[in-house]
């Protein structure tokens, strides 16, 4: 059914996400938008990380399985194009699991126990003492990811990059150590040296941090505070009127660093305007909060009516959906088992030639 090709010439990247819930207009601006920007001048994959949901949602198998295909829907009604780029499940290519297993033993366990948002996440979700091995495991799991697909670059959201930073670690050792890249050699140069992995940049998008409507946290979906791209004109309308600024009144000099101007600055797309309700807004020139949030509300809005149109065809149709995730995990194998043939090949483990295919 596709013409995306596992074999393309275009440097390749690879990004996706956990599905936690609907997408909101924090991944679209943090990253959706920079793949769909990217699709066709490079070979993307996109990662739906499920088993990453089960590191804490366990014993909700049936919701992240929900969840996993509405990211799909998500990704469809935002522009990803499936006939350009490959959409996969994490859990349909076994590669991962394996090099997982091999890449733990690349980075010492204290090392990925400083990783900063494993360390935030198990803080915010409250995760004390009592999560699994598999929850910090996922840091390791997560280099795996990344690097079964060799891309030369992740577009990601600042909280990810991190994780980048010990994908970049392992993908150096791997190189150092089996393949026998010069401990110095400059990142650039790995793959003309012999190492197997490029070592992959992180690409943040244009807003690595959207506030949400709360006016102080990031926007995020635990945190209520979340505009979402399958909401409805009047649910958008409805949840920017709500953004709190702590401002009184119209003639009150306005902070232009608060969230709603983040707004502005990110949604409403004609620079003068934006220019001018900044200068209104910082002098206090008889602008309301009220009238600046039915402009950010009508520029939402004109961003989501097109995704809003394209996801229709998705919708109810799960047949479809999996038809194009189904043939995603095809393409995405392929590459994925090339990488692990390399590794094992590299690494001295005996193996033979094998090919995965759906039945
Ligand atoms: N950890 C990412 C998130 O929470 C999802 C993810 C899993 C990912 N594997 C990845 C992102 C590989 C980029 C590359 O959203």
């Amino acid at each position: 059914m596709s013409t995306a090709s596992a074999n393309s010439n275009k440097p390749r990247i690879l990004t996706g996400d956990t599905p936690t819930g609907s997408l909101h207009l924090g991944h679209w601006v943090g990253s959706v938008q920079r793949r769909v920007e990217l699709q066709r001048s490079h070979d993307c994959y996109f990662i739906i990380a499920n088993m990453h949901a089960y590191t804490t949602r366990l014993a909700k198998s049936d919701e992240i399985r929900r969840d996993s295909i509405e990211i799909v829907r998500d990704y469809l009604a935002m522009g990803i194009d499936p006939e350009c780029a490959t959409i996969f499940l994490q859990s349909e290519i076994p590669a991962i699991a394996e090099l997982t297993f091999l890449f733990a033993m690349l980075i010492p366990f204290n090392r990925v126990m400083r990783n900063p948002t494993l360390k935030t996440e198990i803080e915010l979700k409250g995760l004390g003492e009592t999560y699994s091995f598999g929850f910090p495991l996922y840091a390791v799991g997560q280099t795996a990811d990344i690097l079964a697909f060799r891309p030369v670059g992740v577009p990601v959201g600042e909280d990810q990059v991190p994780h980048l930073e010990l994908t970049r670690e392992v993908a150096r050792r791997f190189n150092q150590i089996f393949c026998h890249v010069d401990e110095h050699a400059e990142d650039a140069d790995h793959t003309t040296l012999g190492g197997v992995f490029p070592i992959p940049r992180a690409d943040v998008g244009k807003v690595g941090r959207l506030g949400g409507i709360d006016g102080v946290n990031k926007m995020s979906k635990s945190l209520n505070n979340a505009i979402y791209i399958s909401d409805s004109a009047k649910e958008v309308e409805k949840k920017v009127k709500k953004i709190f600024t702590g401002r009184q009144t119209a003639t009150e000099a306005g902070d232009i660093n608060n969230v709603l101007f983040q707004y502005v600055r990110t949604f409403i797309t004609d620079a003068a305007r934006v220019q001018e309700l900044e200068e209104k807004y910082a002098k206090g020139d008889n602008i309301g909060d009220g009238h600046i949030k039915l402009e950010v509300a009508a520029a939402i809005n004109a961003l989501l009516e097109p995704m809003r149109e394209r996801r229709a065809k998705y919708e109810g149709n799960e047949d479809l959906v999996m038809e194009i995730l189904k043939a995603g995990c095809a393409r995405a194998n392929i590459v994925a088992e090339e990488t692990l043939a390399r590794v094992k090949s590299k690494a001295n483990l005996v193996s033979w030639p094998r090919a995965l295919a759906y039945v």
